[in-house]
């Protein structure tokens, strides 16, 4: 089935319960990494990452209600854009589908090109390949 998008975002249905998915999401990746990093008595520093293999454009679209909000990928931007702590979280974001890779950038540059942002890497990739990746 073809890929509809609504500007940047990848068209969903709510009716699957995506909106509730990406609201406990962006909530559960902040709780995660407040844990992970060490929290505040460790000074966040431990490495921590988050890798999204089907990432999409990091918006989505909820056909259902007609709304705009942040999808997996894009809450982990949203994360690392808006706790300053977060330098040494790693986001690792995989797409198979070009629309989906371009929209993503397209996204990342209009909410969050003025800030800058260590550790966040795109990849392009079609699952049908086998690669090893050394980073
Ligand atoms: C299922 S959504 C998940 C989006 C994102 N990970 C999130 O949770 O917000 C879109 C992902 O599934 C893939 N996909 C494959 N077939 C699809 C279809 N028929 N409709 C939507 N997405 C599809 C897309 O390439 C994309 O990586």
């Amino acid at each position: 089935m073809a890929l509809e998008f609504k500007g940047d975002a990848i068209c969903l249905s709510g009716l699957s319960g995506t909106r509730l998915k990406c609201d406990i999401i962006g909530k559960y990746y902040r709780f995660w990494w407040n844990i992970t990093s060490g929290g505040k008595a460790q000074d966040y520093k431990f490495p921590t990452g988050i890798i999204d293999l089907h990432a999409a454009t990091g918006e989505v679209y909820i056909v259902d209600t007609g709304e705009t909000v942040l999808g997996s990928a894009g809450h982990v931007i949203e994360l690392k854009a808006t706790d300053p702590n977060t330098e040494h979280l790693k986001a690792i974001l995989v797409e198979e589908n070009r629309e989906c890779y371009d929209h993503l950038k397209n996204v990342i540059r209009r909410r969050w090109l003025r800030l800058h942002l260590k550790n966040i890497i795109l990849i392009l990739q079609s699952f049908q390949e086998a690669y090893i990746y050394l980073m």
